[in-house]
């Protein structure tokens, strides 16, 4: 278990399959097009590094990165309703990006929908730049929406 700050009763730990109904929760609770139970089933099994934050045996989010060739990718990060907007956004996404550093990647990726603004404010608060769009990427109600692909170089990073 590693402790997020060592001023808070935040934790970090690897998610086991055990934990997965309970983060199929918290997707549902904070995603219109919530990963399935498949896809969380799939994330463990093809080896993802998948972190859940918890307070108090509480889940607080949860983050999968993959790290293949010196690139690394955010594939998910959210975090439950009643524990947003305190900071663990950001804490939790460096907490991912260090680790996928410390696994080789130079570079760091990932798509968001071009309507999630909270998102994507919080990733340029962390040094994500746009580098390109992906028409229709994601499914939506009116059929489909852009993702913005966001890249940060880590070449230089020092954690
Ligand atoms: C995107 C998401 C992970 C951000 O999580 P978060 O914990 O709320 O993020 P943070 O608290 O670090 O930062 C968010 C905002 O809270 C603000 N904030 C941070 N600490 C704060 C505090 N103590 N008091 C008030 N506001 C605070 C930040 O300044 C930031 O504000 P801004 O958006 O106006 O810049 C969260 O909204 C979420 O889970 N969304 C649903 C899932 C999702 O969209 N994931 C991304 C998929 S690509």
């Amino acid at each position: 278990m590693i402790l997020l700050s060592e001023t808070e009763n935040f934790t970090l730990r690897p998610m086991s399959a055990a934990d997965i109904e309970t983060v199929h929760q918290l997707e549902s609770s904070t995603n219109s097009h919530p990963w399935t139970i498949g896809i969380l089933q799939n994330s463990l099994k093809t080896g993802d590094n998948c972190w859940l934050l918890e307070s108090q045996g509480a889940l607080a989010g949860y983050g999968v990165t993959m790290v293949a060739a010196g690139e690394g990718t955010i594939l998910n990060i959210a975090i439950a309703p009643g524990f947003q907007k305190q900071g663990l956004g950001h804490k939790l996404l460096e907490f991912l990006v260090t680790d996928a550093h410390k696994r080789g990647a130079e570079m760091m990726f990932l798509e968001v929908r071009v309507s999630n603004y909270r998102a994507i404010d919080l990733y340029q608060e962390n040094d994500f730049a746009e580098v390109g769009i992906r028409r229709n990427y994601y499914p939506s109600a009116n059929g489909g929406e852009d993702a913005i692909v966001m890249m940060r170089d880590l070449t230089f990073a020092e954690f």
